[in-house]
């Protein structure tokens, strides 16, 4: 089948009281019409065009080179933006398939029966609806006594019995395209918000001896409209809870669901135990039998198998296998912690290497550093590496031994098995299995306390 997606995003969204256009708020770490325009090409659609307005270039800008962009500088209505698609897409030969930007939630399996649907009942149009317990603000479905779909009525137009109605227009439809377009020139404004409305299509093509059919979701919840801040924290509740119960489902313990936020798109190993306020976004990969949290925040990290990170903000980084990190640590973007490495409390690392075994037992800075394997960093090392103007690199052989309190300022090499006596400040290489010892010496001064100094007291 011929696919075209067409996606509205030029409202402003009132409701959400905000600068933002309203597709470019996030669920799940993505922006809504993000979610959407991953859902339909994931189904395989050959063209997708979206309309921008409020905020256009935010939008065109935030999705780039995605799908094609058509404006709508009024926003007169959904039937109205549709219409600015028809110089691109009028000749389309094909189904489109038309979607709203702020339904963030719904699944590629929903908009595929959909599309069998309007496939097998040569329908002219199939609309995706979903039986809502609380229908409030949706367009309700109005079938005849035998059961056809005639129209479509809004919330703000519906007669009392129209609104008792439950099942809803989830605002997504598949449309013969070349049915869809001589529909909107019949399009008119007389309706309550004086608008022109995409939902009115439905009764001018029954009206014309067209059939139109309908899909209902199996699970309303996943055609949320998002119009407030109130109903994008409820898709964030849907989403997390979707995720959490695919999580568990694989084998993954999730200690309080309620207190986890494991975005779309992240991957959990089984046996993995997840603890309390976890939060694991964006492209982040967690392996088997790890223990995350409690408290830890890792965006877009990279977990092998067998690892426990507690306490921690990890990003944009790298942590292998057997590694034990936390609590308090923060870990930056383009570090990579190999196999059995162990960070203790209140330690940071920034776009280092760090070999297998290797310790940073508590409170340093490792920064711009290459870290041989099984190295010893004692407590409150720093690597010394920005002079004010540029970054320097510090290199740490194998098996060296870098005693507590030791400032390491790069560009500088500690060679292999090496030692550097605490609270040193090395400014030169240190040999392969030297000892460097970059301090004052210690000057005692016997018998410098006198009687007179406690009598003075
Ligand atoms: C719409 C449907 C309603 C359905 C609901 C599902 C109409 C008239 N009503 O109502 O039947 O139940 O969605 O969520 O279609 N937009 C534009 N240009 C405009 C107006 C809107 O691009 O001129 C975009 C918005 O950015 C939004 C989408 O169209 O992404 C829907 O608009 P919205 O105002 O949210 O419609 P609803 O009142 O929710
Ligand atoms: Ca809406």
């Amino acid at each position: 089948m011929n696919i075209a997606s067409l996606i509205l995003a030029a409202g402003k969204g009132t409701r959400m009281k905000s600068k933002l256009p309203k597709v470019l708020h996030k669920v799940g770490g993505k922006a809504m019409v993000e979610r959407v325009l991953e859902t339909v090409q994931s189904i395989g659609t050959n063209r997708d065009v979206v309309i921008v307005g409020f905020g256009g270039d935010a939008v065109q800008n935030y999705l780039g080179d995605r799908a094609e962009f058509v404006r709508q500088e009024e926003q007169n209505g959904t039937g109205h933006a549709v219409k600015m698609a028809q110089p691109v897409l009028g000749d389309y030969d094909g189904t489109i398939l038309l979607l709203c930007g702020d339904t963030p939630l719904v699944t590629k399996e929903s908009l595929e029966a959909l599309l069998e649907e309007h496939k097998n009942s040569g329908a002219a149009a199939t609309i995706l609806t979903a039986h809502m317990p609380n229908p409030t603000g949706y367009g309700r479905i109005i079938r005849n006594e035998e059961g056809s779909v005639v129209r479509i009525v809004e919330q703000k137009d519906g007669k009392p019995e129209e609104l008792a109605v439950q099942e809803v227009n989830t605002g997504m439809y598949a449309f013969d395209s070349q049915k869809l377009w001589p529909c909107l020139d019949q399009l008119s404004d007389d309706n309550a918000q004086g608008e022109l409305y995409i939902t009115d299509v439905v009764g001018i093509l029954v009206n014309g001896g067209d059939k139109v059919s309908a899909y209902m979701t199996k699970d309303f919840e996943e055609s949320l409209g998002v119009n407030s801040r109130l109903q994008l924290a409820e898709a964030e509740a849907i989403l997390k809870h979707r995720k959490n119960v695919e999580l568990m489902t694989a084998g993954v313990t999730i200690i309080d669901p309620a207190n986890t936020y494991v975005a779309p798109e992240v991957t959990v190993g089984a046996d993995t135990i997840l603890h309390p306020g976890t939060i694991l976004e964006g492209n982040t990969v967690i392996g088997e039998r790890c223990e995350i949290g409690p408290h830890t925040r890792l965006t877009n990290v990279k977990v092998g198998n067998d690892t426990i990170i507690h306490f921690t903000y990890g990003h944009d980084c790298e942590v292998k296998d057997g590694v034990d990190v936390g609590p308090y640590v923060h870990l930056r973007p383009n570090t990579v912690l190999g196999n059995k490495v162990h960070v203790g409390n209140f330690v940071e690392v920034k776009n280092s290497n760090v070999g297998e075994g290797t310790k940073f037992p508590h409170l340093s800075y490792i920064g711009d550093s290459d870290v041989g394997s099984g190295v010893n960093i004692g407590c409150g090392t720093i690597t010394v590496n920005y002079d004010g103007k540029v970054k320097h690199r510090t290199t740490i052989g194998d098996g060296a031994f870098v005693g507590c309190n030791s400032n390491l300022v790069a560009p500088v090499t500690v060679g292999n098995y090496s030692y550097v006596g605490a609270g040193s400040t090395i400014t030169k290489n240190v040999p392969d299995k030297a000892l460097a010892v970059g301090r004052s010496k210690q000057i005692v001064k016997e018998n410098w306390v006198t009687d007179d100094t406690f009598k003075k007291k």
